[in-house]
């Protein structure tokens, strides 16, 4: 019975009232946080791969289906997110709506939605740093033990992945207000560049690069070992219509981050009317300039071109302006500052995420004390952000790319799906609670986020399945021997000496 216990939801917004974390940020820092988190590799590296591979220039609509089924999720998000405005985001929405063990295994989740996104983006960032130092860094200390070269070196470790997180970390340490301000540097940098590259390659489009718009049956037929003659397109995802859905689950990726706007409404100067302006206002924001950049880079150089990774590979963006918009070489160089800048800001908006989430399940005591502990000048959980680094560090130092990426998308539609039918199951069990933000069209939008969200778990391959039910039910073991005996909620007086401690502060 224990395990389905729920957080009142008085307790929440009491803990919420009696934080310490410092209300620091307006609704234009909370946007500008979701647009930090937002833009980066999905946008960069992304779009070219989804258009090589199975929109064509449709990748534009693909962004347009991947953006509806955030939509229905981001719509959830701002109603949870204004009525109960405290740090912990989806994990602490399902411990008043689902109980413990739901709320365990969301929290669970999200760390491979923040941390292993820290990662994966923090190894990228590595890799671009070493593209603008035109390959300064030696091999073996910017790969993982895991990789080898091609011409036989082994990877050791990756430092400049290491460099970042801990540079970000400090900042983190440092003040969420001064995190914050930084982000906003780093947001107006890569819009400026995402918005150059937009109108200088509007003048170079070439309209025949749209012609076909999506990619036909029969495009690429290949000869297979066995004689017979295959196509590369072949599979209802790969091309016409059925290639704007693949596409868009390839995109998804791009719009990762949203959500962690919602892990900051502790710090919220007016969280009931801002969180939904952050939440929505990044998405859209985001949105219109993903549709624009697909349609200007699709139409600049043919997406024929992302198929072979020889001519776009990560560093498409910067493929299509050396090759197709001559006397503008400076704005290559200006696209992989912004890509740096941008994964920086993902990686820390990440990382920010993570150690909330941290701060909200320790201070329900199902991990230990020390995630929650604020330092004494700062005001930030500094111990969760230096363990978060360690945890973080290690496995972009020692794990390749890959393995991280599709788990980060696992983490995130997983709480995609636990938020929308948590409106659900509020709306009903709960229904007199006031919501600054409500919901439109329920129980359609919900049930669609969870369908869309669901749909896009099953197209993920099946090894990225395989890690994260055993990442799960290694959640579960934790839960059992430790958090299940530790939670505050089994003692309630545990939960006044709580509540006091924090109105002490
Ligand atoms: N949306 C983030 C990115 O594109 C995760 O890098």
């Amino acid at each position: 019975m224990s395990l389905w216990r729920k957080k009142p939801l008085g307790d929440l917004l009491a803990q919420a009232e009696g934080s310490s974390l410092k209300r620091t940020l307006g609704a234009w820092s909370l946007v500008a946080l979701g647009i930090g988190a937002i833009i980066g590799a999905g946008l960069f590296v992304r779009t070219a791969a989804a258009a090589g591979q199975a929109a064509g220039p449709g990748v534009t609509m693909a962004f347009v289906v991947a953006a509806i089924g955030c939509a229905f999720a981001g719509l959830c998000y701002a109603e949870f997110a204004s009525m109960i405005p405290i740090a912990g985001s989806a994990y602490a929405y399902s411990y008043v709506t689902m109980g413990e063990i739901i709320a365990w295994i969301i929290g669970w989740a999200l760390i491979m939605e923040y941390a292993l996104g820290a990662a994966t983006v923090s190894i990228a960032w590595s890799e671009y740093l070493n593209n603008l130092l035109g390959g300064g860094i030696p091999y073996e200390w910017c790969h993982s033990p895991f990789e080898v070269s091609q011409s036989g070196v082994q990877g050791i470790m990756n430092l400049p992945a290491i460099v970042i997180l801990s540079l970000l970390t400090l900042l983190l340490i440092k003040g969420t207000q001064e995190s914050a301000f930084i982000n906003a540097i780093i947001v107006f940098v890569k819009v400026a560049i995402v918005l150059l590259f937009i109108f200088i390659g509007w003048q170079f489009i070439n309209p025949t690069n749209y012609d076909p718009y999506l990619i036909p049956e029969g495009t690429a037929p290949v000869l297979k070992p066995d004689g017979t003659i295959k196509n590369a397109y072949d599979g209802f995802f790969r091309h016409g219509w059925g290639g704007i859905i693949g596409g868009a689950g390839i995109v998804f990726f791009a719009f990762i981050g949203f959500d962690a706007v919602s892990t900051a409404a502790q710090e919220a100067k007016n969280p009931k009317r801002d969180m939904p302006i952050g939440i929505l206002g990044s998405l859209v924001v985001c949105t219109i300039l993903y549709i624009l950049f697909g349609h200007v880079l699709t139409g600049v150089a043919n997406w024929k071109d992302f198929a072979d990774p020889a001519k776009g590979g990560e560093a498409s963006v910067a493929y299509a302006i050396s090759n197709f918009m001559p006397g503008y070489e400076w704005l290559a160089t200006a696209v992989t500052i912004a890509i740096l800048a941008g994964f920086s800001s993902v990686i820390l908006v990440m990382l920010m995420g993570q150690s909330r989430v941290f701060y909200t399940m320790s201070t329900d005591g199902l991990i230990p004390k020390v995630f929650s502990d604020l330092h004494p000048k700062f005001q930030t959980p500094y111990k969760a952000n230096i363990i978060l680094f360690v945890f973080v560090g290690l496995f972009a130092a020692f794990v390749p790319i890959h393995v991280a990426g599709d788990l980060t998308s696992f983490g995130t539609l997983f709480a995609f799906i636990l938020v929308s039918i948590g409106v659900l199951i509020m709306r009903k069990t709960s229904p007199e609670i006031q919501r600054p933000f409500k919901t439109p069209l329920v129980p359609f939008v919900p049930i669609m986020g969870a369908l869309v969200c669901l749909g896009m778990i099953i197209g993920l391959d099946s090894q990225t399945l395989i890690v994260a039910a055993v990442w799960m039910v290694a959640g579960l073991l934790i839960y059992f021997l430790y958090s299940r005996h530790r939670s505050k909620l089994r003692n309630p007086s545990e939960i006044l000496t709580h509540a006091s401690d924090f109105l002490k502060h």
